[in-house]
């Protein structure tokens, strides 16, 4: 059963937290393809996925970010997403932030949408996080870990509603004030 995409969005939330129970291939298949799917700068496509479900990995992956990614420690699965710098577009290489910023957050919303939890883990620009991540998965100097999504089965509900976080004071309607 999918959310649609409004309820996933505004149910979202960061989840640290998981049951002991694996994500379907079939699931992480269609959040792959969901991070695939978002726009890139001049279809650069300049993105690469490391999608790790064993325990050990996850392990080594939690401690190379320190103890904010502690969710890796329970989670089902982690996504290393990295930028592809062969890939990335000559004129203005950074966009690639952008890009893998961008499948981040639709690996987060299509995970929200299958009942899966999820937590963004940020890797670049923490250089020595980058490093690690680098070393651990012997990656080639031009791809760039960018971030992680620990994923899997929440052990507290994450489909009920939450508070608005509009904020008029925020939006400028065709003028600043
Ligand atoms: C770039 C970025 C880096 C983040 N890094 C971490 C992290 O390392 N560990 C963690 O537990 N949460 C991390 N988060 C999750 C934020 O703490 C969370 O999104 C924020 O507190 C808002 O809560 P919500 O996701 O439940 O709406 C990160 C989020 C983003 C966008």
């Amino acid at each position: 059963m999918f959310m649609d995409t409004l309820t996933a969005i505004f149910t979202r939330r960061s989840t640290r937290h998981f049951e002991d129970r694996p994500i379907e291939d079939d699931k992480l298949r269609t959040i792959l393809e969901a991070a695939m799917s978002g726009p890139s700068c001049v279809n650069s496509k300049d993105w690469a996925f490391i999608v790790v479900t064993e325990r050990e990995t996850l392990d080594k992956m939690a401690e190379a970010n320190g103890r904010p990614a502690q969710p890796l420690k329970e989670a089902a699965a982690g996504i290393l997403v990295c930028g592809d710098m062969e890939r990335a577009f000559e004129r203005a290489k950074d966009y690639w932030i952008i890009d893998g910023a961008i499948a981040a957050e639709n690996i987060s919303i299509c995970a929200q949408a299958l009942g899966i939890g999820a937590v963004w883990l940020g890797t670049w620009p923490q250089m020595e996080r980058v490093e690690k991540q680098k070393e651990l998965f012997n990656l080639p100097a031009s791809i760039v870990p960018h971030s992680i999504i620990a994923l899997g089965y929440p052990k507290d509900d994450i489909t009920a509603p939450r508070e608005s976080r509009y904020d008029e004071g925020r939006v400028h309607w065709n003028k600043w004030q």
